[in-house]
């Protein structure tokens, strides 16, 4: 057996030799482990003299200490020995190479949303932010949708088990926006809202259906709106858009919420009017339905229809970034495809091959 004396030089010795991790784990067992040195010494103390036992116990002990201490020691200098052989072999590092990470990017309908929204700040908009839960008044009653009303067939409606549902278009909020400022109008400011949001409609699925889609919703109330306010706001704010003279269309639209009501089309963008399947071949794109809000909405939202008219339209997000980005199949958005969605970022307004 070796005296206890000895053990800290040799293990000094063969601790010096080591050069890797995995000799140091080797030696720690061998002087550590169960069958080590230390635990040989440990179990010769019961041969030692009753008188030495503790000086000879405490003896292996701190002899014991400070061989883990310098495994753990001799251990952090092997880690940053590596750590800096890895930086030396780096050494040609170029701070301006650019590295192929993967970095975040807005999703396109993100991206369009925030441009619209700026659009109509610019013409004097607040931006209004609601939830994608709403409830049967707000999506419908308070929108002369009554219960058993024919129009609630238009929108296939997921019910979730609180009794609440979720939002099947951004008019939902309409009420809500009229409440919030209903006190305003009395004190003469006009007012003007949009408000975008998610909305759900269980539909069947194809390149220009989703059950999940995005909806601006505008409205403008104020003394005296008429026909002639809508159709000139609708025509600049679409040219806002898209940034240059648009085809549009309108035709008669049926919505219990407004009266009269319009279907606004815009031809397409992504065929030039040729058809394609995001337009369904027709040319055209369903985009904006608008119409006067009718006298029953005013009303539930508090605002006196003998005083005050408005307008209100709700602009398919989900379709403009179609256009925006040329984009055919709607079927991309809620694909959490990150290498098609992250590639839209700088384009602009897709103005088709025909344009003029
Ligand atoms: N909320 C309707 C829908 O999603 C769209 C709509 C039509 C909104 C006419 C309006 C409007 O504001 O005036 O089907």
């Amino acid at each position: 057996m070796i005296e206890i004396d000895k053990l800290t030089k040799l293990f000094e010795e063969k601790a010096d030799a080591a050069g890797l991790t995995s000799e140091l784990e080797q030696l720690r067992v061998e002087f550590l482990g169960k069958k080590g040195y230390i635990a040989e010494q440990m179990a010769n103390l019961r041969n030692v003299e009753a008188d030495r036992k503790k000086e000879v116990g405490q003896k292996i002990n701190e002899v014991k200490q400070f061989i883990e201490d310098a495994i753990q020691k001799r251990f952090a200098e092997m880690l940053a020995a590596e750590e800096q052989r890895l930086i030396d072999k780096t050494e040609a590092y170029d701070e301006s190479f650019p590295i192929d990470t993967e970095t975040g990017s807005y999703h396109p309908i993100t991206l369009v949303q925030r441009e619209v929204e700026d659009i109509f700040r610019s013409m004097g908009f607040s931006v209004e932010d609601y939830s994608e839960v709403t409830d049967d008044f707000n999506c419908f009653e308070a929108l002369n949708i009554p219960k058993h009303h024919p129009a609630r067939d238009m929108q296939d409606t997921y019910y979730l088990s609180t009794g609440q549902l979720l939002k099947t278009h951004t008019s939902a909020a309409q009420n809500t926006i009229l409440r919030k400022y209903s006190a305003d109008l009395e004190k003469g400011l006009p007012l003007r809202a949009v408000f975008p949001s998610r909305c759900f409609r269980n539909e069947k699925i194809d390149a220009c259906h989703e059950n999940t889609f995005f909806q601006m919703e505008g409205m403008m109330v104020d003394r005296d709106i008429s026909i002639s306010n809508l159709i000139y706001f609708m025509k600049t704010m679409l040219s806002e858009v898209f940034q240059r003279d648009v085809t549009v269309r309108l035709r008669p639209g049926f919505f219990p919420f407004v009266e009269p009501g319009f279907e606004l089309d815009i031809q397409c963008l992504i065929c030039g009017g040729d058809g394609c399947p995001s337009c369904k071949d027709s040319g055209w794109l369903e985009l904006c339905p608008c119409g006067m809000i009718h006298p029953n909405v005013l009303t539930a939202g508090g605002v006196d229809p003998e005083k005050y008219t408005g307008f209100a339209f709700g602009l398919g997000l989900t379709r403009l970034a179609m256009m925006r980005y040329g984009i055919k199949d709607i079927r991309v958005f809620n694909s959490c495809n990150l290498k098609s969605l992250s590639q839209f970022t700088d384009r602009t307004f897709n103005t088709s091959e025909k344009e003029d």
